[in-house]
């Protein structure tokens, strides 16, 4: 069996700068407030004339290929993460097959794991070349979240935590051993899917006299059908997801036979710097073995990890060898790990 290694990374994020000031502006919250119990200070909006949810991971995408010393030619496949899709349907891996000019008609596969979606994504790659059906595979995550937040007063609870971005890695065949993806570990628990969640339009229709389809997971469809807006139980999500981070992370080192100790660095998806510090504590690890970006970007759902991967690329701090785990928890509910060793 093949090993597939991360050869590139990139990242984007539209140049737009909202910080909490900004949003004071406009709802009923503060900067306090948002810092306080979430650590984000700016998150990065589009220009709806300028970038979409594709071509955001069309300009991620490019830089992880110049970085890999490739060309679109060169791609053999594309899975594409997002929850925040430019059509509802076709999935933007298409657009990305389009827009990046690979002139082949490789396949483009779209995963909808939310703030899992990008350890999924890289997960479904890595099969694909471990068993050497592909060679070269482009993973994306992309998330246009502004776009489709209640920026007023009545969804502060959840519109202050998110940002916009993209983030890409270029997953290349390896003959090497011990090298590359170590393991992934991918989980859910549907019996939350309603916990966070955007209903409409999936879960609502209606009927050719214009009337609404109750549907079996939407019993009070009448007070908000159509809403389009995340909801979320705040406090559930963060309780599972602190427990579910430590156990998936543990489940990954043991599959390997290692230890906390082993890890160089811990990139976590960033749903909260409060849900990031207390796994690091869990866990015992120096500040500078974690990394967190949310401070600047907020949660930008499945684009979060290729950001940061491609952060830490920028700087320099990825060398031969080190050992890194991703690990992530989200809507669904779904969370997951992946092993690497570089
Ligand atoms: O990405 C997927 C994974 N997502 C997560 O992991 C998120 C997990 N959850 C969290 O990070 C936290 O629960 C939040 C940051 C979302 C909220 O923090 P919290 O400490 O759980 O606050 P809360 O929801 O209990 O709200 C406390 C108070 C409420 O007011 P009352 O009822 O105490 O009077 C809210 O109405 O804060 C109020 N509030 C706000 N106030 C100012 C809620 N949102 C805001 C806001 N600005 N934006």
């Amino acid at each position: 069996m093949y090993s597939s290694r991360i050869v590139g990374a990139g990242h984007y994020v539209p140049p737009k700068v909202v910080t909490n000031k900004d949003l004071e502006k406009i709802m009923d919250t503060s900067d306090e407030w948002i810092r306080e119990r979430s650590g984000i200070e700016e998150r990065r909006f589009v220009d709806i004339a300028e970038d979409t949810t594709a071509g955001m991971g069309v300009k991620a995408a490019k830089i992880a290929l110049e970085r890999a010393g490739l060309t679109p030619d060169d791609i053999d496949f594309i899975v594409f993460a997002t929850l925040s899709p430019d059509y509802f349907f076709p999935g933007p891996g298409v657009t990305v097959q389009h827009e990046l000019g690979c002139k082949r008609n490789i396949g483009a596969l779209d995963v909808r794991n939310q703030c899992s979606g990008f350890i999924y994504a890289l997960s479904t790659a890595d099969q694909f070349i471990k068993t050497g059906m592909y060679k070269t595979i482009l993973v994306i995550g992309s998330e246009t979240h502004s776009n489709g937040l209640d920026l007023s007063t009545r969804g502060r609870a959840v519109s202050v935590l998110f940002g916009d971005g993209a983030g890409a890695v270029v997953l290349q065949r390896s003959e090497e051993q011990g090298k590359g993806i170590l393991s992934t570990h991918l989980h859910s628990q549907g019996e939350f899917a309603d916990v966070l969640c955007v209903r409409a339009p999936g879960n609502v229709s209606k009927d050719a006299n214009g009337n609404l389809i109750k549907t079996k997971y939407y019993p009070n469809m009448e007070e908000d059908a159509f809403n389009t807006t995340p909801q979320m139980d705040g406090q559930l999500v963060f309780k599972n997801a602190i427990i579910r981070f430590t156990e998936v992370i543990n489940e990954a080192l043991e599959a390997n036979n290692l230890s906390t100790n082993d890890l160089d660095m811990f990139v976590p998806h960033q749903a909260n710097l409060r849900i990031t510090q207390f796994v690091q504590k869990k866990m015992q690890l120096p500040d500078e073995k974690v990394y967190s970006n949310i401070q600047r970007y907020g949660n930008t759902t499945a684009a979060t990890i290729p950001i940061i991967l491609s952060e830490l690329w920028e700087q320099g701090r990825i060398k031969e060898n080190d050992l890194f785990v991703l690990a992530a928890f989200g809507s669904g509910f779904t969370w997951a790990s992946a092993l690497i060793r570089w």
